[in-house]
């Protein structure tokens, strides 16, 4: 059966695939992704680069989500192709913080064999394990017990513990998906703080929905600016301030400079 609206995709000849700039983590070309028979994305072109954070924001129901969840292989494509530095999905570690972290963890593993998980999976050695697990326990400063379960600890610390788990095999692209959206405001702070201190450790290129604008530009190198569906890029702004970003950033002019040039943006495409 064939969906209604689609494009035979089987009969539209591909495209030469044209690479990303020097630096390019992910390219994404001629996208295509259907609903119910109408399109989401259609001929979507899109170059992700490396070791930056990048947030996504857009009118709701724009598909943000499905962008990141399409790269990520969550949802599989219509069309286009999605390549990771040159590699497959298939040949690319990825990590993945979903917004509900209360579905996110195994609720019968331990905080900390939910952490190790990944590693665990990927038949890495007891050494090798402890090694990795002590890192990040370092680099994230934890401050709670890792040996209670999930259910024990705040929605704050089970966030924590699923971007430690979502890093702990050192992904080349880590996905965020409205990460801080079911946390109180002093746990948004703290996780943003830890998610821009694991940034500036590692450089682990970061690919974040928010859907709170100053949250957005505050983490970000760039923020994609995404249409209504049909969905195509409105805009790329970068924003360079120097991070450490701190509540002092909030009041700095390039800091509110990115952020109204964000809003008209956002709001000229509501409008459209
Ligand atoms: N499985 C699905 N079946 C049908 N339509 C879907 C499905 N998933 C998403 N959609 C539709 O695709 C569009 C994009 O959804 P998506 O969740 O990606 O948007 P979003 O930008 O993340 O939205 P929000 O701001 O609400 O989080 C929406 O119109 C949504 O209704
Ligand atoms: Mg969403």
């Amino acid at each position: 059966m064939r969906v209604l609206n689609a494009p035979p995709v089987a009969d539209v000849p591909t495209p030469a695939f044209v690479p990303g700039p020097p630096g390019t983590a992910i390219t994404i070309r001629g996208l295509t992704k259907y609903f119910a028979g109408w399109p989401l994305y259609q001929d979507f072109n899109l170059d992700i680069p490396k070791h930056k954070i990048v947030s996504v924001f857009g009118p709701n129901g724009c598909g943000k989500s499905t962008l990141i969840n399409m790269i990520a292989g969550l949802i599989p494509i219509d069309g286009g192709q999605i390549l990771f530095d040159g590699k497959s999905l298939a040949d690319t570690k990825i990590g993945y913080v979903f917004q509900n972290y209360r579905e996110a963890m195994f609720p019968w593993m331990r905080t900390i064999d939910n952490i190790a998980y990944p590693l665990v999976i990927e038949g890495r050695s007891k050494p090798e394990l402890d090694r990795r697990m002590e890192e990040l326990v370092a680099s994230f400063d934890v401050k709670f017990d890792l040996n209670r379960y999930p259910y024990e600890l705040s929605g704050g610390q089970q966030q924590t513990a699923s971007i430690m788990r979502a890093l702990a095999p050192n992904p080349e692209v880590l996905f965020l998906d409205e990460p801080f959206s079911a946390l109180d405001f002093e746990m948004t702070l703290f996780i943003r703080e830890k998610l821009q201190e694991v940034f500036m450790q590692t450089g682990t290129t970061m690919m974040l929905v928010s859907h709170d604008l100053e949250e957005a530009v505050y983490l970000a190198d760039e923020v994609l600016l995404l249409t209504k569906r049909p969905t195509s890029v409105a805009e790329i702004l970068r924003y360079g301030d120097p991070r450490p970003r701190t509540v002092a950033t909030l009041t700095e002019p390039s800091f509110i400079h990115a952020k109204k040039r964000s809003l008209e943006i956002f709001q000229r495409e509501v409008r459209r």
